[in-house]
């Protein structure tokens, strides 16, 4: 049966700004490492985790309010077996 939801090696990273105006520095934080799970139609699927495990921002991503980071992650979250970032430009 084809999977309702289809997440696979989806990756986010987030760039949070640090310091002050002349001491301005990067840093990433990785959210999600590569994360796939697939939910069957009719099922309820729970996702837990401690604090910062990145429940929020897969939830967001699979509500398209965040977007994967890097290339081939934005292929790996089909609904209905449709990608859902496919058709945008970085
Ligand atoms: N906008 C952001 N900028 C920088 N880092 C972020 C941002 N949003 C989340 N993070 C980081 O990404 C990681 C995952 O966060 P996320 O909020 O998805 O976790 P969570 O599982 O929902 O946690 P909680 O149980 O506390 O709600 C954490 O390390 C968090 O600090
Ligand atoms: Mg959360």
């Amino acid at each position: 049966m084809m999977s309702i939801i289809q997440v696979g090696n989806l990756k986010k990273t987030f760039t949070k700004k640090k310091g002050h105006l002349f001491r301005r520095k990067k840093e990433l934080v990785m959210a999600l490492d590569g994360i796939s799970f697939a939910i069957e139609r009719g099922r309820i699927f729970s996702l837990l985790g401690p604090n910062g495990a990145g429940k929020t921002t897969t939830i967001k991503i699979l509500a398209t309010l965040l977007t994967p980071t890097s290339g081939s992650a934005r292929e790996k979250v089909l609904m209905m077996g449709f990608s859902m970032f496919i058709n945008f430009a970085k």
